[in-house]
């Protein structure tokens, strides 16, 4: 006995020394022991209004999940939160506040093209993690934007898999060379949220390998993230998390990934199935899928070999996990020095779509008249895992100093005050009840108001918000602006004509919408997405030319839904047939009459730039305006991206050579 104890001690202590000790580790583990690692420690307090808390006591209150800790063997636990526009837990944690930054969300990030850019918020994500005792933060959610209707695409990239791929790679980078694991999600084919538990997504392989699966291959390739998550849906019949062929076959043999993958917040699914697929890890996990995995490797040999491989690549994690902890140095998060980051990030993603006249940038002293719900109540997110906790968030009306037209702004105010305008469309009603208040609906105005604004003021600006999330996708209408708005832009737009004035919208929306139908209204259009916490500011950097814009679209903006093929097969609760295979965004207008609203890669800058290619294919950009700026060059390969660079910022006449 005393020789069994000696020699449990001595594997727990050189455990976290070598990979090998693993395998001593997992020579002592029992059975049941085993069945502990691979299944989560429970829901954790998913809705900051609820608190669930986890089997055992809660190390981080609002973390997504945790895994078991078998304290005999030293094995400690694992926390996980959320995610992607910031740490998702709760403010309060153990009798302290624990704001988290709430940085731009990811379709508004990544319209920075920027990888650098990425890095270095993934890096302040990292820090904050750490700081709040986060392990691995459930990010970064890349999965193409197939349709415009996908409600969780405000957390994704793009539609285009190679940029994609090279953006959350930087994200990976930045967050894991602090010490804190992503999950890189959701693998594979979520790309809706309508039917998302059983939704089966029906791909030919051609398309899965070139579109779909292109951004994780490349994730994996460059940045190595700790964990994979597979995704709630069934492809082609079969579940992603009981898909041998998806988690062993493309992931392991075709792409070596090497880390853990563990599955999305599924309730119980039929357990072995996932463990013989190669699901390490199943979260946020129960007692049931314990007692499925007892009983079904009991007495099974290969059962217990596929079971000690998940045990592996969790212990493997844990031990990651384990020497992170003691190299991190972040006790404390930064949050001042993070806000300054938000708002920066912010503003080099936002996107110029019209600048007729060089209405923009405004001059300082303007006199501003701010129509728009979201003006005041600023959509600086979306809903479900995507939020973030923030300290406060910066509204355009807090910022512009000159505002005129009290009447309106008194209004608006009450407006905002109102429960009764937020709109439920975004969302899960209960995700929205506990992860966000819901974008304001916009506010039927008078003409009274208008006119007496716009009298004393020099330009109108007008904000469009939209607003979406987790757990439903947009309705069809959501792409479309709605009565008040329609009524908005054209009385505004009418009244600020009349008078000489100028209109400038401020897109503050979570997916694309429509601008065919508007957009002559307007004599400027900038594109802010949801900007997160220190969106206010940032929008004003842009507008009044402190930022000169460089982001570009990632994703193409149709004139009419119908425009781009997956329409035709999106949305449907039991099947998605991906019918349109590779004709993705701008792919499907390959050969085609139809043109879009605005193209992928589109956006205006307050400068202008030459390129020039030189003789080895790389380009040389020369800024001929008269403003600093930065310039992205895309090269594309028959027709499709194949790589893509941004410029420093640059000063007039100034150049730079960009290399694929
Ligand atoms: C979402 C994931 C998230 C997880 C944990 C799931 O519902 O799909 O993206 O990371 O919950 O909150």
């Amino acid at each position: 006995m005393r020789r069994v104890l000696c020699s449990l001690l001595f594997v727990m202590c050189v455990f976290f020394a070598h990979a090998a000790n693993v395998d001593s580790l997992l020579n002592v583990m029992t059975h049941k022991e085993k069945v502990r690692l691979v299944i989560g420690g429970g829901w954790g307090s998913l809705f900051s209004g609820f608190n669930i808390p986890f089997c055992g006591k809660q190390q981080v209150p609002g973390a997504a999940g945790v895994t078991h800790a078998i304290k005999r063997l030293g094995i400690p636990s694992v926390v996980m939160a959320d995610g992607p526009a910031g740490v998702r837990i709760k403010p309060r944690q153990h009798g302290k506040t624990a704001y988290a930054t709430a940085f731009p969300v990811g379709c508004c990030l990544a319209s920075s093209w920027d990888v650098g850019l990425m890095e270095e918020v993934g890096g302040a994500l990292g820090e904050e993690a750490a700081a709040y005792g986060v392990d691995i933060l459930l990010s970064p959610g890349m999965n193409i934007m197939r349709s415009p209707l996908c409600g969780r695409n405000y957390e994704y990239y793009s539609e285009d898999p190679l940029l994609t791929g090279k953006l959350a790679a930087g994200m990976v980078r930045g967050i894991q060379g602090k010490g804190v694991g992503t999950s890189v999600k959701h693998f594979a084919c979520n790309n809706q949220e309508t039917g998302r538990m059983h939704n089966d997504s029906q791909v030919d392989s051609l398309t899965l390998f070139n579109i779909y699966f292109k951004p994780f291959e490349i994730v994996i390739r460059e940045s190595n993230p700790w964990t994979v998550m597979s995704s709630y849906n069934l492809l082609n019949g079969e579940r992603t998390q009981e898909s041998r062929w998806l988690l062993t076959d493309v992931l392991r043999r075709r792409w070596h990934y090497e880390g853990a993958v563990i599955s999305d917040w599924t309730f119980r699914r039929r357990t072995r199935r996932q463990i013989e697929a190669g699901n390490n890890l199943m979260m946020p996990g129960d007692v049931l899928q314990r007692m499925d995995l007892k009983k079904a490797f009991k007495e099974n040999a290969d059962g217990e070999n596929m079971l000690d491989t998940c045990v592996k690549r969790v212990l493997q994690l844990v031990e990651k996990v384990q020497r992170a902890r003691e190299e991190r140095r972040w006790r404390e998060p930064r949050l001042e020095e993070h806000a300054v980051l938000a708002r920066r990030a912010a503003a080099e993603s936002f996107v110029l779509l019209c600048n007729e006249g060089n209405t923009l940038p405004l001059s300082p002293d303007v006199r501003i008249a701010l129509f728009g719900a979201s003006s005041y109540d600023m959509v600086i997110g979306g809903t479900g895992s995507g939020h973030v906790n923030a300290a406060y968030k910066v509204n355009l009306s807090d910022v512009i100093g000159n505002s005129v037209g009290e009447r309106l702004k008194s209004e608006y105010r009450r407006w905002a005050k109102g429960n009764k305008h937020r709109n439920k469309a975004a969302g899960f009603g209960f995700m929205q009840k506990y992860l966000g208040r819901g974008a304001l609906k916009e506010m039927p105005l008078k003409r009274e108001w208008i006119r007496e604004a716009l009298d004393s003021a020099d330009i109108a600006l007008v904000t469009v918000g939209r607003q979406a999330g987790e757990g439903r996708d947009r309705e069809r209408s959501d792409f479309s602006l709605t009565g008040e708005e329609r009524d908005m832009l054209c009385a505004v737009s009418d009244e600020a004509h009349l008078r000489g004035k100028k209109m400038v919208v401020v897109l503050n929306v979570s997916g694309v919408i429509e601008t065919m139908s508007w957009r002559s209204l307007a004599d400027a259009v900038l594109l802010v997405w949801c900007p997160g916490q220190e969106g206010g500011n940032a929008v004003m950097d842009v507008l009044t030319g402190a930022v000169n814009p460089s982001g570009r679209l990632t994703m193409t903006w149709p004139m009419r839904l119908e425009d781009l093929p997956s329409t035709r097969n999106f949305g449907d609760e039991d099947v998605t047939r991906y019918e349109e295979r590779d004709s993705v965004g701008y792919r499907a207008y390959f050969d085609s009459e139809r043109i879009p609203a605005y193209e992928f890669g589109y956006g205006l800058s307050y400068t202008a730039f030459s390129e020039e290619t030189l003789t080895d294919g790389s380009v040389l950009v020369r800024n001929t305006g008269r403003m600093a700026g930065r310039h992205v060059v895309m090269w594309m390969k028959n027709r499709c991206l194949s790589s893509f660079r941004k410029t420093r910022l640059l000063q007039p006449g100034e150049e730079e050579v960009l290399r694929e």
